[in-house]
């Protein structure tokens, strides 16, 4: 694949571009092991709630941009509803961008009008400046900067974080990392200069994890890079013991407007 500037890609056979260069990146992207727990949560519909609400927001996005997007769930069931509401031929187009190969290949099969783009969001997004009119943040990393050039006038960024009862029944039986209070703390900072009218909407929703879903769940996030897969099984065996746990969902989806 060539760009108008004369740059060569090389596409994957399993569909996805690469654009990270010989140098790689400092930061520790998601393994294949992590996307096929991730992906088994999503399949099993446990997320679903987080996912339709997401996808949601973009109803009348022409141009949605994934950051940090995994392998390719939200971005799918965005374009979907986002082709829902087009009314035109053309219809909507995605593009996913996150640091793992694993994630990109599996993004690049999630839907026929996604691209796949391995790419570090903190070496700036590949976009033009003011094409885009969503970017998905959903539990990833936040580049505020980049993503207030690459959004048009009046685009909008979705932010998905967790909030403190998030997982809580589970978090500390699985052995998996709290998020920092810090963090919710920082999107006001993150959107001050280039964005108004943020929109906060809590979604909420009761699981039921069953032994394979907790271990899943745990294996598909941070608690991956600190424990090894045995503990993460153990502890998931500990805690179903033979059944299931209720755990809640509990996610802040904030939507502000690109000035
Ligand atoms: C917690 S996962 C969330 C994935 C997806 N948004 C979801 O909720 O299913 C965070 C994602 O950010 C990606 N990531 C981490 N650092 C990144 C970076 N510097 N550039 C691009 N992606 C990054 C990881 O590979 C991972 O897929």
């Amino acid at each position: 694949m060539e760009c108008t500037e004369g740059h060569v890609f090389d596409v994957a056979r399993q569909g996805y571009v690469s654009l990270l260069t010989g140098k790689g990146t400092v930061h520790r992207s998601d393994t294949a092991a992590m996307v096929a727990s991730r992906n088994a949560i999503f399949d099993a519909g446990l997320y679903a709630p987080i996912v339709a609400a997401v996808a949601q927001t973009c109803a009348s996005s022409k141009v949605i941009v994934d950051a940090g997007g995994g392998p390719g769930q939200y971005l799918a069931a965005a374009l979907d509803v986002a082709a829902e509401h087009s009314g035109t031929e053309s219809g909507p187009i995605g593009i996913g961008l996150d640091l793992s190969k694993y994630c990109a290949r599996s993004a690049a099969k999630r839907h026929p009008r996604a691209v796949s783009v391995v790419a570090d969001l903190w070496a700036g997004l590949p976009l033009q400046d003011g094409v885009v009119d969503t970017v998905l943040s959903v539990f990833a990393p936040r580049n505020a900067a980049e993503t207030a050039r690459v959004l048009r006038p009046g685009g909008q960024w979705v932010i998905v974080t967790p909030r403190p009862a998030h997982l809580a029944e589970i978090l500390a039986p699985m052995r998996m990392l709290a998020v920092g209070e810090a963090k919710a703390a920082r999107i006001g900072h993150e959107l001050a200069a280039d964005f108004t009218s943020p929109q906060t909407t809590v979604v909420r929703a009761e699981v039921e994890f069953d032994e394979t879903a907790l271990l899943n769940v745990a294996a598909m996030g941070p608690a991956a890079f600190h424990r090894t897969h045995e503990e993460l099984a153990a502890a998931a065996a500990a805690l179903a013991a033979g059944g299931s746990v209720r755990a809640r969902l509990d996610v802040n989806v904030t939507v502000a407007q690109r000035i």
